[in-house]
């Protein structure tokens, strides 16, 4: 047997360290290593010298593998073709200058894909033919005759593979053809992960990007819609988690479902929807959730590629809106007692002589609680009718600081004595004539104005209308305002 590889002291037909060098093999600390025409075991020894946790050699040559035994007791050789390989995966498998040596070049590269784990690297060093066409090329060389992949040719065998050409080996003398490296792996599925909150732009980027890529997109609010309808099958923890209070807020959902624990779940029905190849998911989640869902694509066999971008964000999270909403209404309260003064106050009072009339009035502007600015005006309207049709003589009465006004009921309010008279077609014009309406100014709120009714000369106090004196006099503001944003704190002061 000619002396193939070079160690030190003797000199082969290769420069087998410069191989090595052009080999870039991956780390092989705590791997399995396998030579497939590994010859004198150079490339054994160096993977037992990288810390491999088992390293097995086979060649044909009975010699050469005596001699590797030899060499590297720590290895285990077989004297034995690639026809048939060493049970088990290999995490690394060389098949370096000896792929022309196959009856069927392309089935031994295959087989020896199917030997790699999942995630192994199958290292190729070929002499590649020049030519354009993908085709076997006959190359005479010093030593024979042998067929030769084109680079089209190899990359139609690699096709269903990841493979990269990492650069040239070493030119072997007499050897008219240029030598690669090439580094070939399963195709793993990728899935592209876009888990920005709501409101980044990610439904955008799958319109703009996957879509005319023709990547299927899963889309996480529409899966947890779905989900919500119990028209998708998913684990009862899954189902049950977002089907408990569902609500369209799908950041709270996502955050709900993560925080049960339940990332594995969620992607097992992802990858239902994804179909067989890559696809994209546009799903908020929490960054840190965000690991336990690549792990999760990583034991599926995907390759998870997470796209980090930063945009001004549309919306705040859901919480801190919440939050902010609730302390704003309690700030409001703070500022409303700070602005007592300007707020209309009415208190009515209840006198019992009220009963001998029917009556009716309203705030026509502002409403009670309301903020009065200094060149508003307020107005009162209303109506007011003694029992005994028009006998009594009823007027109103306001009064200020500076004077009581005594005016008429002299407008026309027709609705009111319909109400109380409907069934005499005859009324009085005089009665139709009821209601009232009057203005003041905010200055006249100070101390208060009092209102009310003189029935024959007799006084019947109905309201008082001032502004909001002393704090927390005034809480109908902020319940309003605390019952409008449906918060369930009320500060009381
Ligand atoms: C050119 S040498 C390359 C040796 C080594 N891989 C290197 O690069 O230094 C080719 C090797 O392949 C081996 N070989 C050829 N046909 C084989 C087969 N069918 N099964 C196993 N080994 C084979 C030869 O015995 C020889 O050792």
């Amino acid at each position: 047997m000619t002396q193939y590889q070079s160690f030190p002291g003797v000199k082969g037909a290769s420069e087998s360290l410069a191989k090595l060098r052009s080999l870039r093999l991956p780390s092989l600390q705590g791997k399995r290593f396998l030579d497939v025409g590994c010859n004198e075991g150079f490339f054994c020894g160096y993977a037992r010298f990288d810390g491999a946790s088992e390293v097995v050699g086979i060649d044909k040559s009975k010699v050469a593998v005596g001699r590797a035994q030899a060499r590297f007791p720590d290895c285990q050789f077989f004297a034995q073709s690639w026809e048939q390989l060493p049970a088990g995966q290999f995490d690394v498998i060389l098949l370096a200058s000896a792929l022309h040596y196959a009856e069927d070049q392309a089935a031994l590269v295959h087989r020896l894909m199917n030997a790699l784990t999942d995630d192994g690297t199958l290292v190729l060093e070929v002499g590649l033919a020049a030519s354009a066409r993908s085709e076997w090329v006959s190359v005479k060389r010093s030593i024979d005759e042998r067929l030769f992949p084109s680079r089209g040719k190899l990359a139609e065998i690699l096709e269903n593979y990841a493979w990269k050409i990492i650069g040239y080996s070493v030119q072997q003398a007499g050897d008219p053809l240029t030598r690669y490296t090439v580094h070939v792996r399963r195709q793993k599925p990728f899935v592209f992960l876009l888990l920005e909150p709501p409101g980044s732009g990610k439904t955008t980027l799958c319109r703009t990007l996957f879509a005319v890529a023709k990547v299927p997109v899963v889309s996480g609010d529409l899966t947890y819609r779905q989900l919500s309808d119990g028209r998708i099958a998913a684990s009862d923890a899954l189902v049950a988690a977002i089907s408990s209070d569902f609500s369209p807020q799908y950041d709270r959902v996502a955050e709900k479902v993560l925080a049960q624990g339940l990332a594995n779940d969620l992607v097992e029905v992802w990858c239902g929807r994804g179909g067989e190849g890559a696809f994209a998911i546009d799903s908020y989640v929490p960054e840190k959730y965000q690991e336990q869902i690549e792990d999760a694509f990583r034991a599926r066999g995907y390759v998870p590629v997470t796209l980090n971008w930063d945009m001004q964000r549309s919306m705040s999270a859901p919480n801190e809106a919440e939050k902010k909403a609730n302390s704003y209404v309690e700030t409001l309260v703070d500022w409303a007692t700070e602005t007592q003064a300007s707020i209309l106050r009415v208190t009515k009072i209840r006198s019992p002589a009220l009963a001998r009339i029917l009556s009716g009035w309203h705030l026509d502007h502002p409403v009670n609680g309301q903020v009065v600015t200094d060149d508003e005006q307020f107005t009162v309207a209303g109506w007011g009718l003694a029992h005994d049709m028009g006998a009594t003589d009823l007027q109103c009465y306001v009064r200020t600081a500076t004077g009581t006004d005594v005016f008429k009921l002299d407008r026309r309010w027709q609705d009111a004595v319909k109400a109380r008279f409907k069934d005499q077609v005859d009324v009085p014009e005089k009665l139709l004539h009821c209601g009232f309406r009057f203005a003041r100014n905010k200055s006249e709120l100070v101390p208060k104005i009092k209102f009310g009714f003189v029935a024959n000369g007799e006084e019947i106090p109905v309201a008082r209308f001032g502004l909001a004196e002393t704090p927390g006099d005034q809480p109908s503001l902020s319940r309003r305002l605390l019952s409008k944003v449906g918060a369930s704190v009320w500060r009381r002061r």
